[in-house]
């Protein structure tokens, strides 16, 4: 069949129709998929330490259910996933009423915004941090206004504090921060938002909620509880993983979780994906082998960035920050000997993220790096 001749160029036409906010947005750079690499480096064996997955794989118990349920994909899913979110408010301890499903946290952040922020609203957002929250302001035209973290990527929640104004109508918290580890405790989260007018919204993203051990951790849902406009955001994509079947969710009191409905699409989340999550929520051996899979492989990356003589940042979360001086030169490096990690986050041009991998993989990566680096010796 002839191609149809598409080469007559409609971008003249096109871009003074597309809405002026649209044009600023940066598209999101994701991890590279193994599949390029392999094509790019012609290499056959590559592993990918990019995307913050559970290098465990999903629960077999949500594979099983994917299985059982395939024999009704005829059918639409239940729009309003009334099995998921009442597991879901079983698992968190509140009502189904206060729970929120979407095609990845993802897209509940986009219906967030969309539900929230129109021009003229700021939307606060700790830097670096998720690109996400910014894109979503983007989408609807809010200002977005980022807020550094102080020395080691700590939370500055009194600076924080002091750019609220008039104007600003939501504010970030992600803990575990992405990208850099760092974290909040439940106290420093309580004081701030206690310290905020009435009207702001708080939304903590939890997605590597699973994977804390540290001491007095956020524990969001606890604002819920005591009536705050505190949106608390989670995901099955991280220690639940199942990152390939997207599925996040949001709580919060009913009063705000109804107006996000407005702009859901009748079946946002897929039947499959609803079925996978309610049984992996109830796989508690899974949560319990990615935890120690982790924690074991944190000690590892640490271990060996010590060797190294590489700085890096404590994480409470399944990847982490190293400093390795020119990141994108490292990345593109370790690709070419089968690795893929992250790198050119705004600006922390001298860090890749790495996602904590098994053993084998924080090995192999340890290894990549040490030749990148030229410390070969140094890893003994
Ligand atoms: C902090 C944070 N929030 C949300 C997400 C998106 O998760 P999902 O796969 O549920 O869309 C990610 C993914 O990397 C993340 O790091």
């Amino acid at each position: 069949m002839a191609q149809g001749d598409l080469s007559k160029d409609l971008e003249a036409i096109v871009k003074p129709l597309v809405r002026e906010p649209l044009l600023s947005i940066r598209p999101y750079v994701p991890g590279r998929p193994i599949q390029d690499v392999m094509r790019e480096f012609r290499l056959e064996h590559v592993i990918k330490m990019a995307s913050n997955e559970n290098p465990v794989g999903p629960s077999p118990k949500a594979t099983a259910a994917i299985q059982d349920m395939l024999q009704d994909l005829n059918r639409y899913p239940d729009g309003a996933a009334q099995d998921l979110r009442s597991a879901i408010a079983k698992h968190v301890g509140l009502t189904e009423s206060a729970v929120f499903v979407g095609n990845g946290s993802d897209e509940v952040i986009k219906m967030i915004a969309e539900t929230f922020l129109q021009p003229g609203d700021e939307l606060l957002v700790p830097f670096p941090s998720f690109s996400q929250y910014d894109f979503g302001a983007q989408v609807m035209g809010a200002t977005v206004v980022p807020v550094p973290l102080a020395d080691g990527f700590q939370y500055d929640l009194d600076s924080l504090r002091e750019h609220v104004t008039e104007k600003t109508k939501l504010v970030y918290l992600c803990s575990p921060n992405n990208p850099t580890g760092t974290w909040l405790t439940h106290r420093a989260a309580a004081h701030f938002i206690e310290s905020l007018p009435e009207k702001v919204i708080v939304v903590c993203d939890e997605a590597y909620l699973e994977y804390v051990d540290t001491p007095d951790p956020l524990r969001s849902v606890e604002f819920i509880e005591s009536g705050k406009p505190v949106l608390s955001l989670r995901t099955f994509s991280k220690m639940y993983g199942l990152a390939g079947m997207r599925l996040g969710y949001a709580l919060g009191h009913p009063s705000l979780i109804r107006y996000l409905h407005q702009v859901r699409e009748p079946f946002n989340v897929n039947a499959m994906a609803q079925a996978a999550a309610i049984a992996a929520l109830d796989d508690e051996a899974h949560v319990q082998t990615s935890r120690e899979v982790n924690r074991l492989g944190r000690e590892q990356l640490y271990r060996g960035f010590e060797r190294l003589g590489i700085p890096y940042i404590p994480t409470q979360g399944n990847f982490m920050l190293a400093e390795v001086k020119n990141g994108q030169h490292v990345f593109q490096e370790l690709q070419k000997l089968g690795v893929i990690v992250r790198a050119g986050f705004p600006g922390i041009p001298e860090y890749i993220r790495v996602s904590i991998g098994t053993p084998e993989e924080n090995e192999q990566f340890l290894k990549a790096l040490a030749e990148v680096l030229g410390k070969i010796k140094e890893l003994g």
